[in-house]
């Protein structure tokens, strides 16, 4: 099977790197040109420039803050006036990490307005195109912790678990277009989010953020955590053809690490 997304325009969020920056390569390598949008000019710049163009592909980054609603709206709206996307990969930052006890309404509110307000925005503004065109992908970064919520990760197990709900309405609204919308559900992958969170973690316990590391590892049955590029090849294979089929579905990439069915 030869993946190609050869002339479609991808538009990925939260992408200078980690994560996002390992899909916006995957799908550069399949053929789209991509849109990447983070905060710092600078890496988005490096990035763009390292993306491969051997197809024409054609690249270009957008300077965006999920947290600040009303500036996000202002210049994710303008980027649609110019363009169309037919693959959106919904990536944003992840919240602030802590217990339920630790956190109040405002912070829930805030969280809210990062992971799901600007999302739900993004796609009502993609998908006037992709229905017009009857095709598009729309794919939901989301994480394990929406079937088996995390300690210390109150507000993402919160507002992940509206936004993959969403997600599956969505999915059956759009079916008939043409339209798949997919959740991932991400288990642990080797990126600066995870050292960040380690390195909390590893204060309030009173231990290593390198011990933390390995009592990580040592829960994922695969005795790793993962490859972000592993995440590129899962994401780019939702955005074909090949998986026109596949719609409404909440699909884990943790190693096996996640124990329910
Ligand atoms: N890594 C894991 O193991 C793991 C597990 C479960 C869920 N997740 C979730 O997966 C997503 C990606 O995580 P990651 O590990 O790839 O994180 P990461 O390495 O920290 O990368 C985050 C990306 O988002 C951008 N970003 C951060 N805050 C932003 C904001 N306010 N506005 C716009 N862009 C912003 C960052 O660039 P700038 O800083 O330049 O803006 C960067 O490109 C997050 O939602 C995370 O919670 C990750």
């Amino acid at each position: 099977m030869n993946i190609s997304l050869k002339s479609k325009n991808a538009l990925v969020g939260g992408s200078s790197k980690g994560i996002g920056a390992a899909i916006a390569q995957q799908l550069a390598l399949s053929g789209a040109s991509v849109t990447i949008m983070a905060r710092s000019e600078n890496r988005l710049k490096e990035l763009v420039n390292e993306m491969d163009t051997s197809l024409g592909q054609k690249h270009q980054y957008l300077v965006v803050d999920f947290s600040s609603f009303d500036k996000y709206k202002e210049v994710i709206s303008s980027y649609f006036e110019h363009n169309t996307v037919d693959i959106l990969i919904n990536n944003t930052q992840g919240p602030e990490g802590g217990g339920a006890l630790e956190k109040n309404v405002e912070d829930y509110q805030q969280a809210f307005d990062l992971l799901f307000k600007s999302v739900v925005y993004t796609t009502e503004l993609a998908l006037k195109h992709m229905q017009e065109n009857k095709w598009g992908r729309i794919i939901n970064i989301a994480s394990i912790s929406v079937k088996e919520p995390l300690n210390y990760l109150a507000l993402s197990n919160t507002i992940r678990a509206a936004v993959v709900t969403w997600a599956k309405s969505l999915a059956y609204d759009v079916a008939k277009d043409g339209i798949t919308v997919n959740s991932t559900l991400t288990g642990y992958f080797d990126t600066d989010r995870i050292a960040q969170l380690n390195s909390k973690k590893a204060e309030k316990l009173g231990i290593s953020p390198d011990k933390v590391r390995v009592n990580m590892e040592e829960q994922v049955p695969m005795k790793r955590i993962g490859d972000p590029k592993e995440y590129g090849y899962l994401v780019a294979f939702l955005a074909s053809e090949q998986a026109a089929f596949i719609t409404g579905t909440n699909i884990p990439i943790d190693g096996g690490l996640l124990k329910s069915l």
